[in-house]
């Protein structure tokens, strides 16, 4: 039974739903896990993993030690209000009639529903199993989708790069600074965790360590998404860097009008003025001048800024986020809170640590 817009007015009087995370065992189901165990409006019933099933929680997360909870088998769906799926890419598409069945809301992490339409999916990806679900799925980040979420019966969260990349453009769209044929680079610099817990020859630590590697330099999937929700392409790089977690965009701009700094603020402020989660950090003095993984490690915090190289034309847009969070599992809670009618910021409102060493 789908939840809705009625459901989600009578949430705002504080009801608990039930919630289940699938792929529970993962770096994104753990963070997942951590937010909906501070969150009031949610009781958290059953998290899944193949591997660690009979095991608990705290054994795979141990930030998470003297949670009760146990890892159960997928198998075994628990019937719940709201299934939460952090599996890799394919698991969702391929289960997506088994997880509608048992929950009222489904929330996937994964690739499988962020793009609307099969053909993008034929695209970018193998094809879609279950293409009949696309038209229904909301794209997750409420910054951009805050209207369409209330009562959605599917979320599809976004990519981290992606998230950080959108998150750091989208105000010069909005503010009509751009016209849309302008060239634009995204370079976005990555931590670790956005791999996975599973474990590769090139995550190993002794590859890993002290990198800063391209990887997927062009034809990176999340250009896909991000051309979906800016309209238009942005021509994408990567780089894995020495971090855990954490996302930083760097965006190159040349616009075909000059763009001024208070054009930008204005733009900005316009967009995000009245988000909870976008902070904007664009020059002033002190260390951390411009936006900063560190920073907002740990959180579902954005950050984003900006300067003008008007000597060659350029605007150059910042924004960073925590992958693990703003970048899926807070994105997500975010998502199914104004999906719900819950507090929009209910299981997300606090700060980050600092000092930190590296996130
Ligand atoms: N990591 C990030 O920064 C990030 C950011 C944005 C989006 N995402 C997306 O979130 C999803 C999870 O990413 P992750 O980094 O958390 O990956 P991960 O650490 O590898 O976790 C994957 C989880 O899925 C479970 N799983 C794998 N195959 C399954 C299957 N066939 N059926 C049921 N459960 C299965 C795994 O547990 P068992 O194998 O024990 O069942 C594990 O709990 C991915 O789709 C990823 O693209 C991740």
């Amino acid at each position: 039974m789908p939840i809705s817009d009625s459901a989600a007015e009578e949430n705002e009087t504080g009801q608990t739903l039930t919630a289940t995370v699938v792929g529970g065992s993962g770096f994104a189901g753990g963070e997942l896990l951590r937010l909906l165990a501070g969150h009031p409006n949610f009781d958290l019933t059953s998290a899944t993993s193949r591997e660690y099933a009979g095991k608990s929680v705290g054994s795979v997360h141990p930030n998470l030690r003297g949670t009760d909870l146990r890892f159960s088998d997928p198998e075994d769906l628990d019937s719940v209000d709201v299934l939460f799926s952090a599996t890799p890419h394919g698991v969702s598409m391929a289960q997506i009639d088994e997880f509608s069945d048992s929950a009222d809301t489904v929330v996937d992490l994964s690739a499988d529903f962020r793009l609307n339409t099969e053909a993008q999916y034929d695209e970018w990806y193998d094809g879609h199993d279950a293409p009949e679900y696309l038209e229904t799925a909301v794209y997750a980040l409420p910054e951009l989708h805050r209207d369409e979420l209330p009562g959605a019966d599917l979320i599809a969260g976004g990519g981290c790069n992606a998230t950080a990349t959108i998150l750091g453009l989208y105000p010069l769209f909005e503010g009509d600074l751009l016209s849309g044929g302008e060239q634009i680079v995204a370079d976005v610099k990555v931590g670790s965790s956005e791999g996975g817990a599973s474990a590769s020859k090139a995550s190993s630590h002794a590859e890993r360590s002290g990198v800063v590697r391209p990887y997927a330099p062009t034809g990176h999937r999340h250009e896909a998404e991000i051309e979906q929700e800016l309209g238009t392409g942005v021509a994408f790089s990567a780089h894995a860097v020495d971090m855990v977690r954490g996302a930083s965009a760097t965006c190159h701009v040349f616009p075909d009008q000059p763009v001024s700094t208070g054009d930008l603020w204005g733009a900005f402020r316009e967009a995000y003025d009245d988000e909870p989660f976008v902070r904007m950090t664009a020059g002033g003095s002190g260390v951390y001048r411009y936006p900063e993984p560190k920073a907002v490690a740990g959180t579902n915090y954005a950050e984003v800024g900006f300067e003008v190289d008007a000597e060659n034309r350029r605007v150059v847009v910042f924004s960073a986020i925590d992958n693990l969070v703003k970048g899926t599992a807070g994105q997500a809670v975010h998502a199914v809170n104004v999906a719900l009618g819950f507090e929009e910021t209910a299981g997300l409102d606090f700060q980050g640590l600092h000092p930190v060493g590296s996130p």
